[in-house]
């Protein structure tokens, strides 16, 4: 079984904590729709604690995944925390039903979303604080603003931001010290490409959610299946490798329900792609 070493994912800086680079994102250990609890409670702390055992130091969650379902489990199965494990929340958003997320960015709200996360996660200070996506209804200073605030009340350790452009990434940083940045990208999905750039200029943090790669890439006797048949991996192993492989920057938090897939998505870190496997996929979805 394939742990997740300081060699084999490298590490990175997020602020004053150094992480190993490969991540596990907790949005999945909640019901259908990310709403209410999760269909097998003892597999999702089972889940969470392998994460653990097989060398993961930063889990990613919200206020949002469940709601609160996937906090409380975090504290459930891990808290006490090992040291060297970094929780990164977020808040910003609400929850009026299965697979519903509207957004609120007001600074009152991010306050109460926030008090909120550190009492179901059991801590005086959360590590990694992300605002989830900017509120077009409230300026996005205001929201930052607030998480400034949280932060020099000793709420929050670090801020991070999440589904910005590279000007939001620019304001926010105007108002407070921003240490990651967590956007959609994927094989498919390189519309952030601008935005990682950014982070790798300023050395910060970049976990793409929804790293898997779908679709035509996937199917059998595509790029990905054939890469992945000549290393004896799968193509959600190949499509993790590639977002290690492409930046120094990048912090994958793949998400599952399963031990099963947990154990399989962490191997990704042993896989080594050539370079003419990683120019291969580097071309195909453009
Ligand atoms: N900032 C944001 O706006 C935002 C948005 C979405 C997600 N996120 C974060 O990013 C993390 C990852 O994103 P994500 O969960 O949407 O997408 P993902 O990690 O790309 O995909 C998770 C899905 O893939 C399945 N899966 C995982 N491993 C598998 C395997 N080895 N074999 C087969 N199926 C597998 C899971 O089902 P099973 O449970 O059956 O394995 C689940 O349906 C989330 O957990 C969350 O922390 C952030």
């Amino acid at each position: 079984m394939t742990s997740v070493t300081d060699e084999n994912a490298g590490t990175i800086e997020i602020g004053d904590r150094r992480v190993r680079r490969l991540g596990f994102g907790a949005m999945r250990i909640t019901g259908t729709g990310i709403w209410g609890p999760p269909a097998d409670h003892d597999e999702a702390i089972a889940v969470l604690r392998r994460a653990v055992e097989l060398g993961v130091q930063l889990i990613d969650t919200a206020d949002s995944y469940g709601p609160e379902v996937s906090e409380e489990l975090i504290a459930e199965a891990l808290h006490p925390y090992p040291e060297d494990l970094l929780i990164a929340t977020k808040g910003g958003l609400t929850r009026t039903g299965p697979n519903q997320w509207p957004r609120d960015g007001r600074p009152e709200h991010l306050r109460e979303a926030c008090e909120g996360s550190l009492r179901r996660l059991k801590l005086e200070t959360i590590d990694l604080y992300q605002h989830h996506s900017p509120d077009r209804k409230v300026p996005y200073e205001e929201s930052v603003g607030a998480l400034k605030e949280l932060q020099d009340e000793g709420k929050i350790r670090h801020v991070g931001v999440s589904n910005v452009s590279v000007e939001q990434l620019e304001t926010a940083r105007e108002i407070v010290e921003v240490v990651s940045v967590q956007n959609r990208f994927n094989l498919t999905d390189r519309s952030s490409q601008d935005v990682l750039q950014r982070c790798e200029g300023l050395g910060i943090a970049f976990l793409p959610w929804a790293p898997f790669a779908r679709g035509a890439l996937a199917e059998p006797g595509g790029p990905l299946d054939r890469i992945a048949t000549a290393h004896d991996a799968t193509p959600g192993q190949v499509a993790l490798s590639w977002l290690l492989a492409r930046s120094a920057a990048m912090v994958p938090i793949p998400g599952t329900s399963s031990v099963e897939h947990l154990e399989e998505n962490l191997g990704a870190a042993d896989l080594r792609l050539g370079a003419d496997e990683l120019e291969e996929l580097e071309g195909a979805a453009n």
